[in-house]
Parts: structure tokens; sequence; C-alpha cells
């Protein structure tokens, strides 16, 4: 009964060993067949809840789950602090996945999730993209450029040929270091003004973490006919980042409708103005081909289906390069009724029957 437990180390041994270009590919592959062998009696996944509070900046800290029916369940826990960048030095997300036994309850894998996350986020634009998109896609704009726009450009990149990059950002500082972060890409990145990208940009992505009430982050009145739209960034409830007029006009497409139409671009619109979901999407991508060549938004507000399948990659891949320990995490020993055992089992004898006056 250990928990295998894979720490940043081992992950970076993975990155190491497999490459960063392998990695998201295996990504994209492994979220691409979970998306079109979805069967909703097999897996059931649930939306976000979490806690929240408002000051000095909006943060939450949310869990997410999925289960596969009889089997296993992930829980990826993660928190959004905007404020942690300048407070403390440390990622806007940070989380944690673990693999549940369904069975018996055990805590089978711990993990880390931020890392996780961000590649899975990436890789699900790149699937909506790969389907609404037009496949001559070469301009990508990046509103935000903060740790989610590094492996948006890096998995739109696996799957388009991108010849330029358009970067903005309202804090010039990250702005100044995103060409340097998003070097192993070998692209011709620019700093331009928002504007600019927008009339340019084929396929857009905002990663921004824009305040409450604070959106729209584009104008969109001089976008391109065809652009494609992920909008990564609007993931609580008031946090938004594109216009509804835009929406209104374009196919609106959620990861999960019933998490988007709370905290993603969908709580703007009527029921009645949502389109498919990505699963559906990627299930019957021809049927989607005619909207390559007009308006079309990915609303991904990130749900559990996604981190399932990055926690996999992670897990099977760390089982190949030969990374990761196990360590038993829970107070289990050889007599399951009583709760006390584990601790003789460690002494080798009885425990002190005499409690320490206090
Ligand atoms: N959809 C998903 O699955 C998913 C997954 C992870 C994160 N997110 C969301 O994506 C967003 C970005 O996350 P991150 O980890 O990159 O955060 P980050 O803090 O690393 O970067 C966010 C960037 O947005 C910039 N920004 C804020 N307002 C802006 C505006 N109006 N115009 C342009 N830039 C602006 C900030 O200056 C910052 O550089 C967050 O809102 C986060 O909650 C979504």
């Amino acid at each position: 009964m250990d928990t295998i437990i894979l720490t940043k180390d081992d992950i970076a041994e993975i990155v190491n060993r497999v490459g960063l270009h392998q990695l998201m590919d295996d990504i994209i592959n492994k979220l691409r067949k979970t998306f079109r062998n979805f069967d909703d009696e097999l897996t059931q996944v649930r939306a976000r809840d979490g806690f929240s509070y408002l000051t000095p900046y909006p943060g939450v800290l949310e869990w997410m789950p999925v289960m596969q029916v009889d089997d296993f369940a992930v829980i990826k826990v993660v928190s959004y602090n905007p404020g942690n960048p300048l407070l403390y030095q440390v990622p806007t997300i940070i989380s944690t996945l673990s693999l549940y036994n369904i069975r018996t309850g055990h805590l089978m894998a711990l993990t880390d999730g931020t890392f996780a996350t961000a590649l899975r986020t990436g890789a699900a634009s790149a699937i909506a993209s790969e389907v609404l998109a037009n496949p001559a896609s070469e301009v990508v704009g990046l509103v935000g450029c903060g740790a989610q726009a590094v492996t948006q450009l890096h998995a739109l990149s696996r799957l388009f040929d991108i010849k330029r990059v358009l970067a903005y950002d309202t804090d010039k500082t990250v702005l100044a270091s995103f060409s340097e972060r998003c070097r192993f890409l070998d692209l011709d990145i620019q700093i331009v003004p928002r504007e600019e990208l927008e009339a340019e940009a084929d396929i857009i992505c905002t990663a921004t973490s824009v305040g409450l009430d604070a959106g729209p982050v584009i104008d969109a009145v001089n976008l391109k006919s065809w652009v494609h739209i992920n909008a990564v960034g609007s993931d609580l409830p008031r946090k938004i980042e594109l216009p509804l007029e835009l929406l209104k006009e374009s196919l609106v497409c959620p990861d999960y409708r019933a998490q988007a139409v709370i905290e993603g671009e969908c709580q703007q619109l009527e029921p009645g103005e949502i389109g498919p979901e990505l699963i559906q999407l990627v299930k019957n991508a021809p049927e989607y081909k005619a909207y390559q060549m007009s308006r079309t938004v990915f609303d991904s507000t990130g749900f559990a289906l996604e981190d399932k399948a990055a926690m996999q990659v992670l897990l099977s891949l760390a089982k190949e390069v030969g990374v990761g320990r196990t360590l038993p995490v829970e107070s289990i020993a050889l007599d399951p009724m009583d709760p006390y055992s584990f601790a003789r089992e460690h002494v080798g004898s009885e425990l002190t029957r005499t409690a320490t006056a206090v």
C-alpha cells in the first residue's frame, strides 16, 4: 500500500530524458485520444469547486475530480493567486495531482500538478485550434505572456507552421522576458501594440490574469475574419477576456460546458448561443471544418479530464524512465481493526499505555 511520489526533480529528469517537444506531443496525443474515446458511462467528471478570497487580489484554491468508474479517481488541487509572482516570486498557478484507488481509497500516486496544468492547458488549446482554426495559420498572437502563454505557444507550434509570434502584456517586465522563456522554440517573437496583434494574428491566445469585471482584454474591432481565439484566462465568475459582441458572432466552444457557464466566457452567453464542447469537436472534427474560415472561440476553463490524461502520461513516463519513489503515506498495518497497530509495528513493541501528564 505504498504511494508513488513524483517530485519536481523526477519530472525534470523525465523532461531531460524525453525532451520537451516529445513530452508535449505525448500530452497532445493522449488528450486527443481521451476526448475521442470519452464515454460518460465510464468516466465521470465533476465541475470544480473551491474556496475563494478577494483581497489583495482575487484568488482561489480549488479541487477538480474525475473518476474512472470502478477503478480510480484523480483529484487535482489547484490554486490561482495572481499576486504570487510579485509577492512571493512563485507562479500564479500552483497545483498537485493525486490518484486514488476507488475500491479501497488508497492514495496510489502524488505528483506535481503545476507543470502538468501548463502542459495540458497548452495541449487543449492546440487540439481545439486543430479543429477550428485555419490550418494555414502562420501568425499567433499572445495576449498575456505569463506562464500559460509559454505552453500555449509551444503546443500550437507542434501542430501549426508558425512564422511569426506577436506578444502583448500589460506588464512590461513579463513581456521583456517572454522571448527568452520561449527561446527553445526558435520562433520569430515580436512585441507589438495590442491593436497590431489583433489585426494580424490568425490564432490568438488570451491567457491573462485580468481582474474581476476588468475585462475584456481585447477590443476585437479589427480581427481577421477567420481568427480563432483560445480564451484561457476566464475561469472565475465575473472574470472575462472577450467582448460579448465577438462571442455572439463566433462559434463558441467550451471545454466543459457545466463549468464554462459559471466561470468561462460562456457566462456571458444564453444557453442557445453556446456551441459544442471540445469533446464533441474532437469526436466529429470533419463536421466543423467549415468553421475554419470563420471566427471561432475555444472557451478554456480547464477541466479534470485533462488533468487525468496529463497525470497518466507523467506516471507512465516515470515508469519508463525509472524515476520516482514509493513511500508508505497511510497508516495501514496488519490489523485493519486496530488504528494503533501501525505504530506498534513501527516501534516493534507495545505502545506506552500511560499518557504523559500535561
Ligand atoms: N483554462 C485553463 O485550463 C487554465 C489553466 C491554467 C491557468 N489558467 C488561467 O490563465 C490565466 C493566465 O495564467 P498564468 O499562469 O499564465 O498567469 P501569469 O500570472 O503567469 O500570467 C498572466 C499574465 O497576464 C497579464 N495580464 C493581466 N491583465 C492583462 C491584460 N488586460 N492584458 C494583457 N495582459 C494582462 C499579466 O501581466 C501576466 O503577465 C489565469 O487567469 C489563469 O487562471 C487557465
